[in-house]
């Protein structure tokens, strides 16, 4: 068995003349959850579409648990399962009903949907609202039942593209934490896509996408020990330091005799607290968000 549950190696896609996907390489590890990061555009739904059979991509390789999707998507298909950006309950059917379409759509066995579909109910928190219309159920409400509707034939796979969108700030949390709770209980590989930095902070691991390219990935702290460089902030002990500072780093801000210094690349600001922490009356790092570092990887440098 392989170790990776999801694969992509050097996908690419385009809508004639718009270049959606180039060259995208992602891994996810059996039992992680990896977040696809990036601004509208980047070409998240398009990296989801590919995995879920929706769209060919016009080259590049794709597995799903070691399974070839071009050569066996069948196969490949029935080990995801899938919640797309738009909604796609039936919100005239009951929250019961719409659980029972899709157990037959997907072949779930008849024997077995009961006691699926009360599981689903379970998963959703919405037993007490199995018999209501979903077109009754609150945005968070929905959502949930998608993702107890995805897992109904077994997957090991979860795929959820942008699924907080349109939920308030504490909902949106509450759905990551739902996600992560999932995983972790079933053992499930969980690839999530959004655009709010914030968000990702549940997530092992993190792919930031934009304009097509996969522009960086490791966990929230790699992100921000690699990209966030923050700054250096230092009052030197005498003057000899102040003039050693000065010299070493023309482009400081000074203020009070407090000197703010940005790195430039390679040189870290860890590295820099380090050369000037012995000519410092006072020294301390100021770190960046993970938001700034991404926000410097994905903007279009217009
Ligand atoms: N069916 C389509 N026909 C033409 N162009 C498309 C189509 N679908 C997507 N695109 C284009 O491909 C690019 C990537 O779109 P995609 O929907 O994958 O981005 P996204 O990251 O999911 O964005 P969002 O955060 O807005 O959902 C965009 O330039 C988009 O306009
Ligand atoms: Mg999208």
């Amino acid at each position: 068995m392989t170790a990776l549950a999801l694969q992509a190696a050097g996908v690419e896609h385009a809508f004639g003349e718009t270049v959606a996907l180039r060259n995208v390489s992602l891994d996810v590890p059996r039992g992680t959850v990896a977040a696809l990061l990036g601004p509208n555009g980047a070409g998240k739904s398009t990296l989801v579409d590919c995995f879920c059979t929706v769209l060919r991509p016009d080259a590049g390789h794709l597995e799903i648990g070691g399974v070839d999707l071009m050569r066996r998507p069948q196969q490949a298909r029935r080990r995801i399962g899938v919640v797309f950006q738009e909604p796609t309950l039936d919100t005239r059917l009951s929250v019961r009903a719409n659980l029972a379409v899709h157990c037959a759509a997907w072949g779930v066995p008849r024997a077995a949907r009961q006691a699926a579909i009360a599981e689903a109910l379970e998963v959703a928190g919405l037993a007490h609202r199995a018999d209501a219309p979903a077109a009754s159920l609150s945005t968070g409400m929905r959502r949930r039942l998608e993702i107890a509707r995805a897992l109904l034939h077994g997957p090991e796979v979860l795929i959820l593209d942008e699924p907080t969108t349109g939920l308030d700030a504490a909902s949106r949390l509450a759905l990551w934490d739902h996600v992560t709770g999932l995983a972790a209980r079933r053992d499930l590989t969980v690839l999530c896509t959004t655009h709010y930095t914030h968000e990702v902070e549940a997530a092992d691991r993190v792919h930031v996408i934009a304009e097509g390219r996969i522009v960086a990935e490791g966990s929230p702290d790699e992100l921000r020990a690699r990209f966030g460089h923050g700054v250096l902030r230092l009052r030197p002990r005498d003057l000899a330091a102040r003039r050693a500072v000065e010299a070493a780093h023309p482009d400081a801000s000074w203020s009070d005799g407090m000197a703010t210094i940005r790195p430039s690349p390679p040189d870290t600001v860890d590295a820099l607290f380090h050369r000037w922490a012995d000519a410092a009356r006072d020294i301390s790092i100021e770190r960046a968000s993970l938001e700034s570092a991404v926000l410097a990887l994905t903007e279009k440098g217009t």
